[in-house]
């Protein structure tokens, strides 16, 4: 058995979110000491097939860990360490703030997903650009994902987003303007044409390059093809998709089901890289696929349907810190059953 098979149990005997910060202070102990190298170098699938480039960035891997995981931009050296092709830290917002009350997040754990309504709990755009400017980043991507902050009216989002990015765009190699979070009341309407516009277009003014935006899978097609306009008009460097969903796939067999909030993990999987094919096909722009990747036949998946790098954060909990390798490794495998030399020869294949 796997060392996470042996801690899992002890895990999940905790509420998902005590032991999701357990988790991340045992990362945040082994960042920067040697159990970073030793991860580095058990973890990192060094080979230049899975090597790959995506609005202006090189990725030694295609798989990052999703916006959600690292919210503070505390660890992005120990995720970069577990083989993490990039890391997206946030969201962040303009203002510090707790997030919805506890309980927030749940385990459906017989569907192998989370249900969650955190709310954007986080430190602030001042704390975490402070942090950003200390710590040592690791030589992988690392994105920024900018949220709403709870108590700015919609009107005045674009000054929230933009504060955010003036305080901790400096050091990070892309932007992502979530706007498709299901907890923050009202957000997701900022996908709408105008709204929309008016945030890229102040951050772009700001110098915020790569620029690229985050949408829900429960977008309805003509919002998509609204919102995919705005990424043509503005010449944005990249599409992400996708959020988690506030829908519940009849197939959901925990009763966690029943709590409000976005479902994430393996329920989310093929309707998530239905839709990156669905964004692939209508712009030139690359694609971030993300929504229940968990091994390379599903992160294989997205990139066939025209995802350039996947991401994932449900797949950490479930699977454990060596899910990283695994995927790089199965796509390794997968590449060459296909006779592909490069990762990048799949992007798309099957549009
Ligand atoms: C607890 C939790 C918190 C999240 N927080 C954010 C966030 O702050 N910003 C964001 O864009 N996405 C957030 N997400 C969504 C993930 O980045 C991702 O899009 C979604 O979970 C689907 O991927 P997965 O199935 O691999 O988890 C969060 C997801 C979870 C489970």
């Amino acid at each position: 058995m796997s060392f996470y098979g042996v801690v899992r149990p002890a895990l999940f005997a905790l509420p998902a979110e005590t032991a999701h910060g357990v988790g991340t202070s045992v990362l945040s102990v082994a960042q920067g000491t040697p159990v970073e190298r030793l991860a580095r170098e058990r973890l990192r699938v060094d080979d230049a097939r899975l090597a790959t480039t995506a609005f202006g960035q090189s990725f030694p891997n295609p798989v990052g860990v999703a916006a959600g995981f690292d919210k503070n931009a505390e660890l992005p050296g120990m995720l970069a360490a577990l083989g993490f092709g990039h890391v997206e830290v946030g969201g962040v917002t303009a203002e510090r703030q707790p997030g919805n009350p506890k309980p927030r997040m749940f385990r459906l754990r017989a569907d192998r997903a989370i249900v969650n309504r955190m709310g954007f709990n986080n430190h602030g755009a001042d704390a975490v650009g402070e942090r950003l400017a200390e710590i040592r980043l690791p030589d992988v991507p690392v994105g920024l994902n900018i949220g709403k902050s709870k108590s700015t009216p919609l009107d005045d989002a674009p000054a929230d987003y933009r504060y955010t990015f003036e305080r901790c765009g400096d050091r990070v190699d892309y932007t992502v303007v979530n706007v498709s979070s299901p907890n923050t009341p009202g957000l997701r309407e900022l996908q709408h044409r105008d709204a929309l516009e008016a945030i890229l277009g102040t951050l772009l003014d700001a110098g915020a390059r790569p620029l690229l935006v985050k949408l829900s899978p429960d977008l309805p097609e003509r919002a998509v093809e609204e919102a995919l306009a705005v990424v043509d008009d503005l010449d944005l460097d990249g599409v992400i998709a996708t959020n988690t969903t506030t829908s519940r796939p009849s197939s959901l067999r925990s009763p966690e089901r029943a709590e409000r909030g976005g479902l994430s993990g393996k329920p989310i999987e093929h309707t998530s890289t239905a839709f990156v094919a669905n964004v692939a096909r209508q712009t030139d722009v690359p694609v971030v696929g993300v929504g229940g990747v968990s091994d390379a036949e599903g992160a294989y998946a997205k990139i066939r349907a025209g995802a350039s790098v996947v991401q994932l954060y449900t797949a950490l909990v479930y699977e454990g810190p060596t899910v990283a390798r695994k995927i790089n490794r199965g796509l390794l495998e997968l590449l060459d059953r296909d006779g592909f030399d490069h990762v990048s020869e799949a992007v798309g294949v099957d549009l």
